[in-house]
């Protein structure tokens, strides 16, 4: 063997440990073994909680990321809360009993399982995981990155540090701030997700009340819906957090369950403040950007309260989304550009097509379009917020 050769394969072994490889035991290959542990838990999430549906618990899973992740603070410090920490799994008694987490003990009973089933998993790397897995579920979402490796955490979370739907801008711009230096643009992105989002609670006659008429995908419906003259509520008026809808025909009055649209406050207000009026229009029919700048600022969120160097990159086992739905924002019947209120002047708004029909349509209460489908709910320590 020449000297050459040999400095070859010297050179290659270097590269092999710089970067080494491992192979999964369904055969996925990794660039850190630790993220192996992950391929196993996304296949139990999806077979038994999600079920491959951008559903109820994929909704509930994706609201519950949020809400672990945003109780910290820079100006309190870490005895207030220690981020995407899983705490909300580890205190199943405390956080979810706040006001403003009413409803997540869903999710937390729905994950709670998994700790013991994968028990190298720490609570904080399940609930950001579990909301990638959730995430890849609904088509158009992006690929989100999943950093591994958070350490499982020993308090819980201080109440108050969770934006409410009656909060002013001022006070949302600044919580968001004050937890991890989201700029108003970045909170903007973030609410992409109440593209796939449904109130239980704030209307206490309805369940899974939609925000956008397409809460199964995750398109850029939400920010035109937003942007539309409110008409009515879908079930009782004026609850604490809402503000009137454009589409609130439903058919619960009936026995269905397609419950009207649901429009919140705080998105209402998001949508004409003058500090993010143009983000959230920039995002109406803008699937691509939007997307990404969801992507963007949710890998911001998912590791506040740590720092990136004591990660591990196991953005490889997030699986695929399902692709967008090629269609572009549309007018629901009913609605046309007569009913924009628009309060970003400088952008021009895009030239949109009317949905045909005479009659409001009703949002369909299940991905496959009926009204029974079944969710997936484990029971467990926490309950509802009183
Ligand atoms: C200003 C900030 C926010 C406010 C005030 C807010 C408020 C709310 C409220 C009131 C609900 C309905 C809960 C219920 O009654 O069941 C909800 C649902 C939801 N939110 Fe937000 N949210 C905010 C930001 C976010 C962010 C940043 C995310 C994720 C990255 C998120 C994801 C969701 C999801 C996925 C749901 C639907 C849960 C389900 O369908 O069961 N939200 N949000
Ligand atoms: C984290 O804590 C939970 C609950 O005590 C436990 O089941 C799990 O094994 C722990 N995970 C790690 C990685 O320590
Ligand atoms: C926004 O809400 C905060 C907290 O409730 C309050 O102190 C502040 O005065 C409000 N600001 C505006 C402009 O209404
Ligand atoms: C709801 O609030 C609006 C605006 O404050 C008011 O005009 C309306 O009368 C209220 N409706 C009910 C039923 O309280
Ligand atoms: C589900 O609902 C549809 C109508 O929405 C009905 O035709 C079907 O029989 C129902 N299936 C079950 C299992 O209840």
């Amino acid at each position: 063997m020449s000297f050459a050769t040999l400095l070859a394969i010297v050179s290659l072994a270097a590269i092999a440990t710089a970067a080494p490889t491992a192979v999964c035991s369904d055969g996925t290959r990794v660039s850190n073994a630790v993220c192996c542990d992950f391929v196993s838990l996304g296949q139990d999430l999806q077979s038994m909680v999600l079920q491959g549906d951008c559903g109820e618990d994929a909704h509930e899973i994706i609201r519950l990321t949020f809400h672990d992740a945003v109780a910290i603070s820079r100006k309190l410090g870490p005895s207030a809360g220690g981020g995407a920490d899983g705490s909300m799994l580890l205190f199943p008694l405390v956080e979810p009993e706040f006001a403003a987490s009413n409803g997540i003990d869903d999710s937390v009973n729905n994950l709670i399982p998994f700790l013991s089933l994968h028990p190298t998993i720490s609570a904080g790397d399940l609930v950001q995981f579990a909301g990638a897995v959730a995430l890849s579920n609904c088509p158009g979402a992006p690929r989100v990155q999943f950093l591994a490796g958070r350490p499982n955490h020993t308090i819980a979370a201080i109440d108050g540090l969770i934006p409410e739907p009656q909060d002013n801008v001022t006070s949302i711009l600044e919580r968001f701030d004050d937890a991890g230096g989201f700029t108003p643009f970045e909170v903007v992105s973030l609410l992409a997700s109440h593209t796939i989002a449904r109130a239980d609670k704030v209307d206490p006659t309805l369940d899974a009340a939609p925000f956008d008429t397409t809460p199964f995908t995750f398109d850029s419906q939400i920010f035109l819906e937003v942007l539309l003259k409110g008409v009515g509520f879908p079930g009782l008026d004026n609850n604490t957090g809402e503000v009137s809808s454009p589409l609130p025909l439903g058919d619960t009055s009936t026995g269905g369950k397609d419950t009207g649209l649901m429009r919140l406050q705080s998105d209402f207000a998001l949508a004409h403040d003058p500090r993010t009026a143009c983000f959230w229009q920039g995002f109406v029919d803008q699937q691509e950007f939007m997307s990404q700048s969801f992507a963007s600022a949710f890998a911001k969120l998912a590791v506040l309260g740590h720092n990136t160097d004591d990660l591990i990159d196991c953005s490889e086992v997030v699986p695929v989304p399902k692709p967008a739905v090629d269609k572009p924002t549309t007018f629901p019947a009913t609605t046309g550009p007569q009913d924009l209120e628009l309060s970003c002047l400088a952008e021009r708004f895009p030239t949109l097509s009317v949905d045909p029909g005479a009659q409001e349509t009703l949002i369909p209460h299940c991905s496959d379009g009926l009204e029974n489908c079944t969710s997936v709910q484990f029971s467990g320590p926490a309950t509802d917020s009183p």
